[in-house]
């Protein structure tokens, strides 16, 4: 699903990741942990072609991000979804219309877009806010409205920028029952974390750790891939 080798990136002259090389199959389920300003964000963001490849090989879901031209960059984007770690929902719209929207750029028919966005909207407790504007809902409700968005189109990669920053101790651990429903169902899931319950929570998900733009396999490690 992922291979990147000896992959570099820098901010100016601010060195953000240093010689990454990183491994991933398709259906694997790894947490990114790392203290902040560690590059989590700068590692993802590249996976999902929002920062250029400056140094290195990067192939993600099949596309080859050494080559993959701007106007090809939605191909990606229709396999690799994201929760970003400050949202990017619409604040104008309604939880209904964002998580929607995704769905309606696809063409997807009407009937299918109304079941799947309620059933999404369901599953983390949105549904009472269906028709709320996303500027009036608090901090955790947003994050779901974003986790919601991305899991509404099925996508073959999921990537979450600490999608649960925001979260109280329930409404984190159930938002980890859905990822982990997502998983089984073939999702290959990266998840940026501080959160260490959770990470004790899944003995069995791979670790891997930024340190000042180093990585590291810290846990489950995933060899010759
Ligand atoms: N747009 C930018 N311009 C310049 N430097 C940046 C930019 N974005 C990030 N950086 C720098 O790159 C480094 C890595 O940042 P990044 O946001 O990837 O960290 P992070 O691990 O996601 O941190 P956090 O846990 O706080 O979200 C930091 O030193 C940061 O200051
Ligand atoms: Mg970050």
């Amino acid at each position: 699903m992922i291979s990147i080798s000896r992959m570099s990136y820098s901010f100016n002259n601010h060195l953000a990741l240093k010689d990454i090389s990183f491994s991933m199959r398709q259906g694997e389920f790894v947490f990114l942990c790392g203290p902040s300003g560690a590059g989590k964000t700068t590692f993802m963001r590249i996976l999902h072609g929002a920062l250029p490849v400056q140094r290195g090989k990067v192939d993600v879901a099949g596309y080859d991000l050494n080559t993959l031209p701007e106007r090809k960059k939605h191909l990606l984007r229709r396999d690799v979804s994201v929760v970003f770690q400050d949202f990017k929902i619409l604040p104008r719209l309604s939880v209904f219309a964002n998580v929607e929207l995704p769905l309606k750029v696809r063409g997807v028919p009407r009937h299918i877009i109304t079941k799947r966005v309620r059933a999404v909207l369901r599953s983390l407790h949105l549904d009472k806010k269906s028709f709320t504007l996303c500027e009036e809902l608090s901090g955790g409700e947003q994050q779901r409205v974003a986790v919601a968005r991305a899991i509404v189109v099925k996508p073959k990669l999921l990537l979450a920028d600490e999608p649960t920053g925001n979260l109280d101790r329930d409404l984190s651990l159930r938002m980890m029952d859905i990822f982990q429903q997502f998983h089984k169902f073939g999702t290959s899931i990266i998840i940026a974390t501080h959160n260490q319950e959770i990470l004790d929570r899944m003995p069995d998900a791979r670790i891997v750790c930024l340190a000042e733009g180093v990585m590291q396999d810290v846990r489950g490690t995933c060899q010759g891939l």
